[in-house]
């Protein structure tokens, strides 16, 4: 498959990330979010990322400029017709997941592929919203995707295998991606791992075991960790962590995936991590 024009659905932390990899990757990408407002934000998380980039040398700044002339944005979801590939990225409810899939599956062309980037919602159930579950799969980005090299591309029992092959094609051999292919179970194989492990380090702090420094700098200095449980709870936003966890808690039952009552807790106090300002640390 070759994609001419990437549609991305939601400009938030991890679409802007979505939208930044295929534009330095050479891809035309129309990026559609809801309001002025929204575009905005998403627009200045790129162009702050892209300019990051090169302070950090890995983009020069024609290169930059080229990246960010490869990007266009709409509040119209019916301005994704031409895209041969739309990936959402749109906020982790099911009924907006749902409404969006319907709307794309009205004005998509029939070879078009429809892709989710949700990190806890099962893939089918997003599906069979379109009139196509065949040409609907999930790819699984990673936070921050400009940086962490992994997709999971995830199929449901009803998509095809071609579908599969096409997503994994352009995520390997189009945005440079490292793919692993999963079966649409909650958590697929990272946050199956990941989120537990993030849960048990926020009841360790909620008990008070140890303060949150010393949480996350046991498992930097102890475990090779890149960053902390904790810092990467605020990272990924505790409101997806939430989520996560309720997901992973509601297919498997298991007592130890129940999210801690201190991420309840947070997500209801509105400290969701970096993108709010506060969570187990400040920003
Ligand atoms: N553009 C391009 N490259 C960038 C960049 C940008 N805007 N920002 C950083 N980089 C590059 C740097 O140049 C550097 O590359 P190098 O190793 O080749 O020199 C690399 O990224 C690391 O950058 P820094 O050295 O400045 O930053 P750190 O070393 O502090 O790393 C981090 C930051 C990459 C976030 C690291 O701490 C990390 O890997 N943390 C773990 C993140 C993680 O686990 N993410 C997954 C969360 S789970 C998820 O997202 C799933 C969801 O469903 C919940």
């Amino acid at each position: 498959m070759t994609v001419t024009l990437l549609g991305v659905v939601g400009a938030g932390s991890m679409g802007s990330g979505i939208i930044e990899v295929a534009a330095k990757a050479g891809v035309a990408v129309l990026a559609r979010d809801i309001d002025a407002a929204a575009i905005s934000a998403g627009a200045r998380r790129i162009d702050e990322s892209l300019d990051a980039a090169v302070q950090r040398g890995k983009l020069d700044d024609r290169a930059r400029d080229l990246a960010r002339g490869r990007i266009e944005f709409t509040t119209d979801l019916a301005d994704l017709a031409r895209c041969e590939l739309v990936i959402e990225a749109a906020p982790e409810l099911l009924e907006l997941k749902r409404s969006i899939f319907a709307a794309l599956d009205e004005v998509l062309g029939p070879d078009a592929i429809l892709a989710t980037n949700t990190s806890s919602i099962p893939v089918i159930d997003i599906a069979m919203e379109t009139g196509r579950p065949e040409r609907v799969c999930g790819m699984h980005f990673f936070n921050p995707a400009t940086v962490m090299k992994l997709v999971e591309v995830v199929a449901t029992q009803r998509t095809a295998p071609e579908v599969v092959d096409a997503a994994a094609g352009f995520a390997e051999e189009v945005l440079g991606k490292r793919v692993v292919r999963c079966k649409d179970r909650a958590g697929f194989v990272v946050n199956a791992l990941l989120v537990p492990f993030l849960c048990q380090a926020i009841a360790m702090f909620e008990a008070g075991h140890a303060t949150a420094e010393d949480i996350d700098d046991a498992m930097k200095l102890g475990a090779g960790h890149p960053m902390g449980p904790l810092a990467l709870c605020d990272l990924i936003g505790l409101d997806i962590m939430l989520w996560s966890a309720e997901s992973l808690h509601a297919e498997y039952g298991e007592r130890f995936l129940a999210p801690p009552p201190l991420l309840r807790r947070m997500v209801a106090a509105g400290q969701l991590g970096r993108k709010s300002g506060t969570g187990f640390y400040d920003y």
